[in-house]
C-alpha cells in the first residue's frame, strides 16, 4: 500500500515539476494558436488514468493455480466452456470464488468486456447457448454462503469482516472443525496472491476458533 502511494506521489511530484518548467513556453504556444501544451497535459492525464485503472483492476483478480482438470465435473459442457472462455485475460477462476447470487453480476461484466475488445486481440467469445451453460455451471458449483443470522460466538465480527471481502460470507457449517484450518490457511494464501490485506495472526486465530466452535455445534 505504502509503496503504491509513494509511487503515485512521486509521479505527481514529477508531473508538477515538468509542468512548472514548461509553464512559460506553453503560454507562448497557446498564444500562437497551437494546442500542443494542452495535448501534453491530456496525454499525461490519460496515462495516469490508465495506470490507476490497471492497478485497480489487478486487485482481487482470480488467483493462479486452478487448472481445467481441477474444476468440478471437468468433462461437463459448463466446465469446458469456463476453461475455454474464462482464462484469456486472467487466471482461470474457481466456481467457488462467488456465491450463486453473485455470479450473474460478475459474469455480466465479463460478457461486456469480451464483446467490446478489439478483434485483433483474438479473445474467444462464447455464443448465447455457451453463456447459458457457463452461468448455470458457475451457479451450480458456487460458494455456499452463510444464512442471514450468523451464530453468536467470539470471533464472529472479525470473521464477517475479513471473510466477505472477495466473496460473500461463507457458511461456517460447510467444513468440519478438522478441515477449517486447511481452508483458512489457503485463504491467507489467496489474500497474498490477490493483493488483499491479510488480517493479523491473532485475528486469523480468532476466525479459526469461531469457525471451529460453530461447525462443532452442528454435529
Ligand atoms: C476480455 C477479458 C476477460 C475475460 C475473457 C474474462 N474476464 Fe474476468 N475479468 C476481466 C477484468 C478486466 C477484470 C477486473 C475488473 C472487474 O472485476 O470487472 C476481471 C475480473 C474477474 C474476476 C474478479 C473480480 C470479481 O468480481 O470477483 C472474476 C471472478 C472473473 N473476472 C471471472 C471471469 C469469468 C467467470 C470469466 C468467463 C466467463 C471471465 N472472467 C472472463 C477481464 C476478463
Ligand atoms: C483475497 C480474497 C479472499 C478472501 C479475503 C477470502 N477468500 Fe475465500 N476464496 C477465495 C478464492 C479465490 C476462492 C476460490 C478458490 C479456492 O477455493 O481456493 C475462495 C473460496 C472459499 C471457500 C470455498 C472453497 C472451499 O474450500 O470450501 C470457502 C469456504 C472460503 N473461501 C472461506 C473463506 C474464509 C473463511 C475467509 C476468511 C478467512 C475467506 N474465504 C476470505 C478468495 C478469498
Amino acid at each position: 500500500m505504502a509503496k503504491v502511494r509513494s509511487g503515485l506521489f512521486g509521479w505527481i511530484a514529477a508531473s508538477l515539476l515538468i509542468w512548472s518548467c514548461t509553464g512559460e513556453p506553453r503560454q507562448e504556444r497557446a498564444a500562437s494558436g497551437t494546442v500542443a501544451g494542452r495535448s501534453v497535459e491530456g496525454a499525461a492525464q490519460a496515462g495516469l488514468n490508465d495506470r490507476l485503472l490497471l492497478a485497480a483492476a489487478k486487485v482481487a483478480l482470480p488467483p493462479p493455480g486452478v487448472q481445467p482438470g481441477d474444476l468440478p465435473d471437468p468433462y461437463s459442457q459448463g466446465a469446458q466452456a469456463v476453461a475455454r472462455y474464462c482464462s484469456s485475460c486472467h487466471n482461470l477462476p474457481s466456481p467457488t470464488l462467488h456465491s450463486a447470487t453473485d455470479w450473474p453480476g460478475v459474469v455480466r461484466r465479463m460478457w461486456l468486456r469480451m464483446d467490446r475488445l478489439p478483434a485483433d486481440l483474438q479473445v474467444p467469445v462464447p455464443t448465447v447457448a455457451e453463456r447459458h451453460y457457463i452461468l448455470d455451471y458457475l451457479v451450480a458449483n458456487a460458494l455456499q454462503v452463510s444464512g442471514a443470522t450468523l451464530p453468536a460466538g467470539p470471533g464472529r465480527e472479525i470473521f464477517s469482516q475479513a471473510c466477505s471481502r472477495c466473496h460473500a460470507l461463507p457458511d461456517p457449517y460447510q467444513h468440519s472443525p478438522e478441515d477449517w484450518p486447511t481452508v483458512v490457511r489457503r485463504m491467507e494464501q489467496r489474500m497474498t496472491q490477490m493483493n488483499v490485506e491479510v488480517p493479523q495472526p491473532g485475528e486469523i486465530g480468532a476466525i479459526l476458533t469461531y469457525l471451529q466452535s460453530v461447525s462443532a455445534r452442528r454435529r
